[in-house]
């Protein structure tokens, strides 16, 4: 973490565009936050817009606003971010023809509304985020390169948390902290056999997955100390094969569809919309099976 605080200080120092890569829930949202606040733009805007969210059709006027049709004039992104920072949220998923708007919007520094051909100056610095391998990306032909290097000006790359094993405890105290103090409760840290347990798990889901896992075990703990039984990992563990025993295959597909379906619904921040699109089924389809499964969303 202190390499990353190192990285975050020297690109708040400067006004370049950064991309920040890595895996889902290690924090490139909050490293973001953090460049925005110690940079120079720290009184000016913060605007996060997340791209996986927004429809294809809606993309232009989202970032750039618009005058369009009966609708009163509505600023985008870019003109609400001015003087501050626009944090473009997985970038990777920015539809081919919405890229060619926001390479001419980054190199100009100006935009126009949907529907309007005055030109906007706009002074926004930059920073977008993407868990996809975005050279690759921009190899197979689904990101625009000249995009890529006006964006990747400054590179960022946070490494998953299981290469980072001296972080986990760091983090789970910092955990323990905030959400015993949420929960009103007194507890002390953790027993030895629950941070064996916590240092064992490999979290596929980073940060934000050790994060839920504390909350919980804060919120059902019965003492003062967090026990092993409290800590219950998450739904994204494969199951050994001892707890596929006595189980049908049936059984255990729906639990692997389950998985699926909760992992995907997660990265789409739960808009059925991406995430039915991602599994390549129907919003339909994928409402039958979330009701099916139990999943609430
Ligand atoms: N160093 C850290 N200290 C405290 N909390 C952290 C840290 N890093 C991440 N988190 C927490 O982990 C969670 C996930 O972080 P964040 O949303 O920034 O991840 P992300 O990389 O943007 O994930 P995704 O790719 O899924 O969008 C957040 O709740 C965040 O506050
Ligand atoms: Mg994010």
């Amino acid at each position: 973490m202190k390499k990353i605080v190192d990285l975050i200080g020297k690109a708040a120092e400067t006004d370049a565009n950064v991309l920040i890569t890595g895996e889902t829930g290690t924090g490139k949202e909050r490293v973001a936050e953090l460049i925005h606040l110690n940079s120079k733009r720290k009184k000016g805007p913060f605007v996060k817009v997340n791209i996986c969210a927004i429809p294809e059709t809606l993309m232009e006027s989202e970032l750039f606003g618009s005058e369009k049709g009966a609708d009163k004039l509505r600023r985008g992104k870019f003109e609400e971010a001015n003087g501050g920072t626009l944090l473009l949220d997985e970038i990777a998923d920015l539809p081919l023809g919405s890229q060619v708007k926001l390479l001419r919007a980054v190199q100009t520094k100006k935009i126009m509304r949907l529907g309007s051909s005055n030109e906007i100056d706009v002074d926004v610095r930059i920073i977008a985020t993407t868990n996809k391998n975005i050279e690759q990306e921009v190899a197979r032909g689904n990101f625009r390169e000249d995009l890529y290097y006006r964006l990747n000006v400054l590179r960022l790359v946070i490494p998953p948390l299981r290469e980072r094993p001296e972080d986990i405890i760091v983090l789970v105290n910092y955990f323990i902290k905030k959400y015993s103090k949420r929960e009103g409760k007194k507890i002390a840290g953790v027993s030895k056999g629950a941070m064996e347990k916590i240092l064992n798990y490999s979290y596929p889901g980073n940060v934000r997955e050790l994060e839920n896992m504390i909350e919980r075990a804060i919120i059902i703990t019965n003492s003062d100390e967090i026990k092993e039984e409290d800590i219950i990992m998450n739904f994204n563990v494969i199951p050994e094969p001892e707890s596929i025993e006595g189980k049908s295959l049936n059984k255990l597909l729906e639990e692997k569809e389950r998985e699926i379906i909760l992992k995907t619904l997660e990265k789409c921040k739960w808009v059925k919309t991406k995430a039915a699109k991602a599994l390549k089924i129907s919003e339909r389809k994928l409402r039958y099976r979330m009701e099916k499964l139990g999943i609430k969303g």
